[in-house]
C-alpha cells in the first residue's frame, strides 16, 4: 500500500529546503547503501544545490549514498544540456562523493547503446535482470514534471512510455525541449522505487499538475512507488492555492 502526501511550500526557496530535508529523512532512514535516483529540470537543480551546502553537506552520509539517472539528454557530457552536467556542476563538484558511486547515463554512439548500457550497470548493483516487486530498484527517486505532464524523458503518447520489459530505452524524439533525443528509464524502472516525490514550482505548472492529480492519463500519473509517493509543491503550482 503506497501513501501519497502533499507538502505546500510558500515559494521555491521554501520548497528547495522541504526537498532537501524530505530526501535526509529518506537516506537517513535507509541501512547500508542507498540508491537514489536523480531527474534534470530547474526545480530539481534548486535541491541539488541546497544538498551542497550546509547544513546538509555535513549531515548527509556521502559515502553510503549512489547517484543514479532518471533520463538523460543525449548529448556529450559536457555539453550545457546534460543532466549530468548539472548535476556535477550543482553537487557532485561540492560534495564529498566518491566518483564510483556516481552513475551517470554513459553517451555511447547511440541513445540504444547508451540506454543498454545503462540497463546493465543497473541490473549488476541491482544484482538481479528482473525487477522484484518487493525489493526497489531505488531507495529514493526524485522526479520533475513537464508542461505536457511528461516525467523522466517519458513523453505522452511516446514509445518509450508503453516498455514494460526494458528498464532503461533511447527516446529518439524528445516531446519538449530541448529538442535532442533522450535516454530514460522505463515506467517498470521507475516505479520500482520505495520513496519517490515529485518537485513542482511555479504558476506555470499549476494546470497540469492539477490535471495529474485528478489521474488523468499523463506520464507523470503513471509514476507509483512501493511505499510513498510525496508531492513537493510550492504555493503557486499547487492547484487549491489562493494567492
Ligand atoms: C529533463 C527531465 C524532466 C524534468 C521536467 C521538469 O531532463 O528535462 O528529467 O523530466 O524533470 O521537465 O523540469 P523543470 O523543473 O525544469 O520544469
Amino acid at each position: 500500500m503506497t501513501t501519497i502526501e502533499t507538502i505546500v511550500s510558500k515559494d521555491a526557496e521554501a520548497l528547495r529546503q522541504s526537498a532537501a530535508s524530505w530526501l535526509l529523512e529518506e537516506i537517513e532512514a535507509t541501512p547500508g547503501d542507498v540508491f537514489v535516483c536523480l531527474s534534470g529540470g530547474s526545480t530539481p537543480q534548486k535541491l541539488y544545490e541546497a544538498l551542497a551546502r550546509p547544513p546538509f553537506l555535513e549531515t548527509l552520509p556521502w559515502g553510503r549514498i549512489r547517484w543514479f539517472f532518471g533520463d538523460d539528454r543525449f548529448v556529450p557530457p559536457s555539453d550545457e544540456r546534460s543532466n549530468a552536467r548539472m548535476a556535477r556542476l550543482a553537487l557532485f563538484d561540492h560534495a564529498p562523493i566518491p566518483p564510483d558511486r556516481i552513475h551517470v547515463i554513459p553517451n555511447l554512439e547511440t541513445p540504444e547503446a547508451s540506454a543498454r548500457a545503462y540497463e546493465a550497470t543497473l541490473q549488476q548493483l541491482y544484482g538481479a535482470e528482473i525487477l522484484d516487486p518487493n525489493r526497489p530498484l531505488f531507495h529514493v527517486m526524485i522526479c520533475g514534471i513537464g508542461l505536457d505532464g511528461h516525467t523522466a524523458s517519458l513523453f505522452p503518447g511516446k514509445p518509450a512510455l508503453a516498455e514494460e520489459t526494458r528498464w532503461v530505452v533511447g527516446v529518439p524524439e524528445a516531446g519538449q525541449t530541448p529538442y535532442v533525443p533522450r535516454v530514460t528509464l522505463t515506467l517498470p524502472a521507475l516505479n520500482s522505487s520505495r520513496s519517490t516525490a515529485f518537485l513542482v514550482a511555479g504558476a506555470d505548472k499549476r494546470a497540469i499538475l492539477a490535471r495529474v492529480l485528478a489521474g488523468e492519463d499523463l506520464p507523470a500519473a503513471r509514476v507509483t512507488a512501493q511505499e510513498q509517493l510525496s508531492w513537493l509543491v510550492d504555493r503557486a503550482a499547487h492547484p487549491d492555492d489562493v494567492d
